[in-house]
């Protein structure tokens, strides 16, 4: 079966690629590069001794798509290409919901005249906001995201409930915590381009000298030691949940629509620091970090309630925080000797 990996060469689209070949899948890639680089391709390749289908372009090309879909026999769809910078999505919110939203519907458009089911979208834990009741579940209610990021996310959910309603399709929303970690390779992770935002690249690169110091956004979160929790999880277990959940899919006999939602956590919260002192043990560096304010947006804790995903896909997060840090570390290793 062929299906088609749009931002197949970013942060997660890459490990799934790798894990969709693993499981016999033929994967064609789309991509235009612009959160990420071609040798992730061919590490890729190195990893899986396979070669997935290419084409380097931006998915609102529309003409482009249709010919990836007149040239392959697709089966299904997982879509990570999409711009995910919070901050950003403040600044310039019209490119993020035209870049986000009419990739989404350009595929749709193909999948509506072809009749072909099965999408998989990639969802983010943002769309629950500051939920009240910890664990979240896939039934807590939905907030309005603060951030035009969030926003795109729970538009391009909404717009894939309508298109499975209406043509009878397939749909997965995977609604992830927080991604952390890199292939045990060492040759795929996230690819630090600019000043990274998210906490565990910002420690990668703080711990190797190339930032001088963490801040860390507040210390003063009623939490146990103050700073705000999270559910980090496992990158490759993540990548794993994307093949259960398309194989679900693709099993499925129904002639009805069928629409999943499963969180994508451990299920366990750690604190800021408590990640810092895990990296800091685990890969035996220092973190040298200071308290701030809080970050304008942040919420103060939010941990996911796995157990859907566990009963319905037979998935669950295998690999603790201490290990994903280990990778982080390797993958920092093996970008400082690609440098230089
Ligand atoms: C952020 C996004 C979220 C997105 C997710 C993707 C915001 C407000 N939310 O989530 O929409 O889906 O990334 O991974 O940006 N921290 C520091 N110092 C740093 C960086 C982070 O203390 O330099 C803290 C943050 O305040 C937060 C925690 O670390 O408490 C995790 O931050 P981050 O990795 O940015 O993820 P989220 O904010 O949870």
């Amino acid at each position: 079966m062929a299906i088609l990996v749009t931002g197949g060469l970013g942060y997660i689209g890459s490990h799934t690629v790798v894990e969709l070949l693993n499981n016999g899948f033929e994967v064609v890639i789309i991509d235009d590069l612009s959160n990420t680089e071609r040798f992730i391709l061919k590490n890729i390749e190195e990893i899986t001794g396979k070669k997935p289908v290419f084409y380097p372009f931006d998915l609102r090309r529309k003409e482009l798509l249709t010919q990836v879909f007149d040239a392959h026999q697709i089966d299904g769809c997982i879509n990570f290409a999409a711009s995910k910078a919070v901050g950003e999505s403040q600044i310039i919110p019209v490119d993020y919901y035209e870049n986000n939203l009419f990739s989404l519907i350009n595929i749709l458009q193909e999948f509506k005249t072809r009749k072909i089911s099965n999408f998989i979208f990639s969802s983010s834990c943002t769309v629950y906001g500051q939920a009240d009741v910890m664990p979240i579940d896939e039934n807590t209610p939905l907030k309005t995201p603060e951030s035009v990021y969030g926003k795109t996310k729970q538009m391009g959910e909404q717009i894939l409930i309508d298109f499975a309603k209406a043509y009878h399709s397939k749909i997965s929303l995977l609604r992830y915590f927080n991604p952390i970690g890199a292939h045990p390779s060492g040759k795929l992770g996230e690819l630090p381009i600019g000043i990274p935002n998210n906490l565990v690249p910002y420690v990668m690169q703080t711990a190797s000298g190339i930032r001088e110091k963490l801040n860390i956004w507040g210390d003063d979160y009623p939490t146990e030691d103050g700073t705000a929790v999270r559910d980090y999880i496992y990158v490759v277990d993540l990548a794993k949940a994307h093949v259960a959940a398309l194989k679900k899919l693709i099993d499925d006999p129904s002639s009805d629509a069928v629409i999943d939602i499963y969180n994508l956590g451990t299920g366990k919260g750690s604190s800021v620091l408590e990640v810092v002192k895990a990296f800091e043990k685990t890969n035996n560096v220092e973190v040298p970090y200071q308290i701030c304010a809080r970050r304008e947006g942040d919420i103060t804790i939010a941990y996911a309630n796995p157990d859907k995903a566990g009963k319905e896909l037979h998935w669950k997060s295998e690999t603790s925080l201490e290990e994903a840090l280990r990778t982080v570390w390797e993958w920092q290793k093996y970008l400082k000797t690609r440098n230089s």
